[in-house]
């Protein structure tokens, strides 16, 4: 089966299409066009902004994007776009696109939910099989749940308050070093000396799966007052000690969900980290070890499949399409849309029964 997907939930507007070809699924095209220009002038994502921008590439990018596949909309098995969580603006210009192409070509509609795109694309780069324990971390959820199969999510922990990417692009705001903040960060820390900062580390320590950030933000706001950086150096050191409190803070918490899944799911063997701050190299290399040291597999999908993209919801779709839960055209979009309770677990029963 050969699937279109749509991604429009936040600035990035993208469209992919990806294939179930034995023994590897195939990506044959993925296209994507990140608003970065147009939201930098304000430091983060402006929802008007961003529903008009996607309105006025939508139309190209989709007919590029099966130029490049080589595949007409009559070839489409089915088309899938995501339905939330996000900017409502965007999700409807997504969404009603992949409408009118799946009626227009009388095709199955998939509406896909952007966090579960996220949690299977592991499953697209690397075929990893259920149940696996993932750690969702982007710019609007920081999550630690298991992956048991399609629509079926169990979430042990999530954050508090910020989510991990909001961390990120909140210090990086404060230091001055622009939007998107993750990638800045990281950059901005190579070579930098984290030591010379105390930073808070929000829960470390405690029982249970939740994350905290906020303090973070706060600890980094005083610091810059009392002594505001002066050179690339203090940046690369200060922007070091973030990237490491927020490495810690997600490898602490992970630690725990990790022995809790090898007790109550003796069966799963992988630790999977998905969403655009899984694209971090040393939260990466962190995880890898924690992973090695619980007798668990590691696997990150390469960094431009952990940020948004359309092959992600692609895959999603045909995931769902290969147990028949298809959506009608009337589908709303939902901005909020939590993991769990996605699809009545009886609906999936009965398709893979
Ligand atoms: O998954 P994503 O592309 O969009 C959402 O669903 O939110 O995640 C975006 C978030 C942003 O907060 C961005 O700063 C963060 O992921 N991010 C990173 C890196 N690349 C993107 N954070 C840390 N290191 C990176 N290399
Ligand atoms: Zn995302």
């Amino acid at each position: 089966m050969i699937v279109l997907g749509i991604e429009t939930s936040c600035d990035e507007t993208a469209a992919a299409v990806v294939d179930d070809h034995e023994p590897r699924p195939r990506i044959r095209a993925n296209l994507i066009h990140t608003q970065f220009a147009e939201h930098a002038p304000y430091g983060g994502v402006v929802p008007e902004i961003a529903a008009r921008a996607h309105l006025d590439r939508i139309d190209g990018l989709i007919e590029r994007t099966l130029d490049e596949a080589g595949v007409s909309f009559h070839e489409l098995d089915g088309v899938a776009a995501a339905a939330g969580p996000g900017l409502i603006g965007g999700l409807l210009v997504g969404t009603m696109a992949a409408k009118g192409i799946a009626w227009a070509a009388q095709k199955p509609f998939i509406a896909v939910n952007h966090l579960e795109a996220h949690a299977l694309t592991a499953r697209l780069s690397d075929g990893v099989a259920f149940p696996y324990l993932l750690l969702l971390v982007s710019g609007g959820h920081s999550q630690l749940l298991v992956c048991a199969g399609v629509g079926q999510y169990r979430v042990l922990g999530t954050s508090r308050d910020d989510a991990a990417g909001e961390a990120f692009d909140k210090t990086a705001k404060l230091l001055g070093l622009g939007y998107p903040g993750g990638p800045a960060i990281e950059q901005a820390a190579r070579g930098g000396a984290p030591a010379r900062f105390s930073l808070p580390r929000p829960l470390k320590g405690r029982d249970g799966c939740d994350f905290s950030f906020s303090g973070l933000k706060t600890a980094v706001r005083q610091i810059i007052s009392d002594r505001p950086p002066r050179d690339a150096s203090d940046i690369a050191d200060l922007a070091a000690a973030i990237e490491l409190a927020i490495c810690d803070t997600l490898a602490d918490r992970t630690a725990n969900a990790v022995a809790w899944f090898r007790g109550q799911y003796p069966q799963g063997a992988t630790l999977v980290a998905a969403g655009g701050v899984a694209a971090n190299q040393r939260l990466r290399q962190r995880l890898m070890a924690l992973a090695a040291a619980a007798g668990l597999g590691f696997v990150a999908p390469p960094p431009a499949l952990c940020t948004d993209n359309g092959a992600m919801i692609a895959w999603a779709g045909l995931e769902r399409l290969h147990l028949g839960l298809t959506d009608a055209l009337d589908a709303p979009v939902r901005p909020r849309w939590p993991l769990d309770g996605n699809v009545p677990m009886t609906a999936v029963m009965a398709a893979t029964s």
